[in-house]
Order: C-alpha cells, then structure tokens, then sequence
C-alpha cells in the first residue's frame, strides 16, 4: 500500500519506518528540508535504539522515501497519518496548529479516497475538528474518511512497541476506512497477534488520554505514598512490589522516584485536564497527578539542600539528564529542574549523560559536563543521580568513593541497593526508603 505519513517526530519517524519495514511503500513527510535531507541521508534526528538501521534499509530498499512537501501527502498516499506535534499552551489547552495547518493542505490536495488518520495524541473532538477542516477545504467531488489511530509506543522501545504492539485501536464511523487500516497493520497483526479494538473517534482519542493520565497516575500516587515512607521509616520498593502483585494493580509504573517527564505525560495529564473542565467535568484528579509530579521534584532538590546544609559553593555532579534511559530526549526532564534550582542555589554543577550532554548544553549554560560519570562526580560533595541509566547501576563504587570529596549521594531513581551503599561506605538518600549514614529528610 501507499501511505504517506506527515511529521518526523519520534512517532511520525517511527511509524514511517516500520510501515515500510513490513512491505508498504512509504513517504515520510516533514515541513522541515533541513530535518528532511538528514533523514533521506540516514542520519536520525533523535536517539532511538534501532531506529537508524530500520530506516536506512527502508530507504536502501526504496521503500521508505522522504520529502518536505506536505501537499505530496495526500497525492501519494491511499492513506495519510498525521504525526505532527500537539503541544500544550501554558493553560494546558492543546495546540492544534500544526493539525490544522496540515488538514488543509491534505484537504487541497486530495488525489482519489484517502483515509486521514489522526496518531498524534489529541483532545478528544480533534477527529470531528480534522473532518470539518477537511470537508470545507477539500473539493466537492474529494472522497475522504477521517480515523483515529493512537499511538502507545514508549521512547526508548519505539521500535519493539511499532511491530509487536500490546493492542491497536481503530477509530472511526467509517466501515471502509477500518477496512484500509486493517490492511495497513495486516502485516503487524499477524506477526504480533495483538488484540484489534475498532470504535468511534471520541472513544479511540480518549482511550490515549486516558492511558497515559493512568500511567502518571500510578507515578504520582506511589511518588505521594514515597513521601509518606520517608517520614516513617517504610520502604516504598518492597512496599510497591508487593502492592502490584495484585493483578488488579499491576506491577508496572509504580517506580518511585523524581516523576515522569518527556513529551507525553506531562503534556497529556495536562491537556485532559483541560479538557475535562472544559467539558463541564472536574479535572480535581487530574490537577492533581499533574501537581504531585511537579512537587516532587521541588522535594527532591530541598532533601539535597538539607543534606548538603548549605548547597553554596558546593560541588555536585549529576548523572543522567534525559528524562529517562535510552532517549537524548530532554522535554520536561525532571534532571533540568533539579539542576537549574541547585544552580540557582549557588551549587557548582558537573553533569553526565550517556546521550543527552549535546542538547543539554544549550539549555544548562551554567553547569559543567564531563564525559566520564567518574569525572563528573570527581572531588564532589554530593552527587545527584537524575536518570537510571544502565551505566550508572554498574559503577565501581571504591572508585567512585575514592574520587568524591565527601561521599554522599542522593539517588533520584533507586538504582543502588541500601546495603550496597552501607557496605561501600557512602551517606545515601533516595526515595521512599531509609537513609544510610544521614537523617531522613
Ligand atoms: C509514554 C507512554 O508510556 C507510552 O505508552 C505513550 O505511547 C507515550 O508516552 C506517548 O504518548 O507517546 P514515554 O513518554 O516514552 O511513553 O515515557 P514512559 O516510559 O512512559 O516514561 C515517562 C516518565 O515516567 C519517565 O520520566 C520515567 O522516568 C517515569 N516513570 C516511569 C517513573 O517515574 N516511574 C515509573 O514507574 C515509570
């Protein structure tokens, strides 16, 4: 099939990939030539595990293609997904912008039936907006369907959760547009047998924002409970451990720790909230997820102070910056937060990140970076650990000792073992559990 895909975001990109890894013939647009032509070379404009090599053998194969101009989309493609950027204004109310401005441009252009699929996450109501744009741009005689298609990948496994997907939702009052899609996704479904759920627009948008505001849920509600471990001596990982062993529960998404970030949660909590009020329903749960996540990290930076005692002049390294493991992805990372207040603290800063250090130097100008965890922690009074990367838990931790002035460290995430810590003689503060060597914050 011929499908064309606007946006080259982490989704747009991904998506264009592996559509044309599974045999489609595929157009990846995006209205940015020089993001275009970097791409066309095999060069990703983000970190992904395994992005680059899918794309580069789509575009050796010639069936991936790129291209800058948006009116290609809907000449080339008997289907066009919409992947571009949905952004929150401060309110929380979503920025449709860039869905609008591309409806038009498919609506201009319209070549024969084309379905035009919504995956970027959006308010719901945004498919019935799409349709109207399309219907009052488009020619008379243009035949189009409009379809939610929601997106559940997770950076960092895009490419796992494209092509062995836990569930595809389908939304649309269109039998033939379900029909077109079943075809798109025929080749996923059947390697991947995952369950196919076909429902209304309305219902296919919020089923997204409902499970991503389910997922920051379950972050801030043991983020809230880790708050209430530090005052009394409890131990949150075995608390949360055992809690999601009850499968109504689930185990998963109960890491306590500085809360979520990046382009999803925080965006998405949000923009449902506004939503929400704006559909006459409270957004009290809601606001709240939203306002815990944020706390948390005003937290984590006043148990680093107190330990600290006064944070001037003091040196902390910090390792990790993107918002979590395998992403250079800084978007509402809770690393730039804490680092900014220390700073503003008058704390001297050196930072490490496996991937993020390129971005983040634009955006932290006052801190140093080291290209060695060890040379960022070296001769600190403190270090600060902001994402749990791999790397990290692996840390000769004699040497780590041996190179910081005073050993205290203040894990963000829970990566090290309390005992591990006692043992290799370090004052160590977390989250949600006892403190070794120092008084609980
Ligand atoms: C999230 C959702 O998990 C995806 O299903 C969804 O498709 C995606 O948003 C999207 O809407 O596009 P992602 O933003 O890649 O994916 O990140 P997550 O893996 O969900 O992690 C979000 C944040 O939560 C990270 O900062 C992570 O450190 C934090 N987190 C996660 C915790 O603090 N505790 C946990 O137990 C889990």
């Amino acid at each position: 099939m011929k499908i064309a895909v606007v946006g080259t975001g982490h989704v747009g990109l991904t998506t264009a990939a592996c559509l044309a890894h599974v045999g489609h013939d595929v157009l990846g647009i995006d209205d940015n030539p020089e993001k275009v032509d970097a791409i066309g070379r095999g060069e990703m404009p983000f970190y992904e595990p395994g992005l680059a090599d899918i794309v580069r053998a789509g575009l050796a194969s010639g069936r991936l293609t790129v291209s800058s101009d948006v009116a290609q989309a809907a000449r080339f493609g008997e289907v066009v997904f919409v992947c571009v950027g949905t952004p929150t204004r401060d309110t929380g109310e979503p920025d449709l912008t860039q869905v609008d401005r591309v409806a038009r441009t498919i609506a201009e252009n319209l070549d024969g039936y084309t379905v035009i699929v919504e995956k970027s996450t959006v308010p719901v109501g945004t498919g019935e907006r799409l349709r109207r744009t399309v219907e009052v741009t488009a020619p008379e005689t243009a035949e189009f369907d409009v379809a939610s298609n929601p997106e559940f990948l997770q950076e960092g496994y895009a490419i796992r959760d494209t092509l062995e997907p836990g569930r595809i939702v389908f939304g649309s009052d269109s039998e033939r547009a379900v029909a077109v899609l079943m075809e798109v996704y025929r080749p996923i479904i059947n390697r991947s047998d995952c369950p196919v759920i076909v429902t209304d627009i309305a219902t296919a948008e919020l089923i997204k924002h409902t499970s991503n505001a389910f997922l920051g849920m379950k972050i801030s509600f043991i983020n809230k409970i880790a708050e209430i471990c530090d005052r009394t001596g409890a131990d949150v990982d075995t608390l949360a451990a055992a809690v999601g062993m009850d499968p109504r529960i689930g185990r998963d998404f109960l890491r306590a720790g500085i809360g979520y970030g990046g382009a999803c949660l925080p965006k998405d909590v949000k923009a449902f909230a506004f939503t929400s009020e704006k559909l006459g329903v409270d957004s009290l749960l809601l606001a709240t997820i939203d306002y815990i996540n944020r706390s948390v990290r005003g937290r984590f930076v006043e148990r680093i102070a107190e330990a600290l005692i006064d944070p001037v002049d003091k040196r902390i390294g910090v390792w990790g910056l993107a918002f979590k493991p395998e992403t250079d992805d800084l978007r509402n990372a809770p690393a730039l937060d804490v680092v900014r207040d220390l700073v503003s603290m008058g704390a001297v800063v050196t930072a490490h990140d496996p991937v993020a250090m390129g971005d983040a130097k634009a955006l932290l100008p006052d801190i140093a970076f080291a290209d060695d965890p060890y040379d960022a922690a070296r001769d600190a009074d403190c270090l600060v650990i902001c994402t749990e990367w791999d790397i990290y838990a692996s840390t000769d931790l004699a040497r780590l000792r041996a190179s910081m002035a005073s050993p205290l460290i203040v894990d963000g995430r829970n990566i090290f073992e309390r005992e591990e810590m006692e043992r290799a003689g370090f004052r160590y503060l977390s989250v949600g559990r006892p403190a070794v060597g120092v008084n609980p914050g």
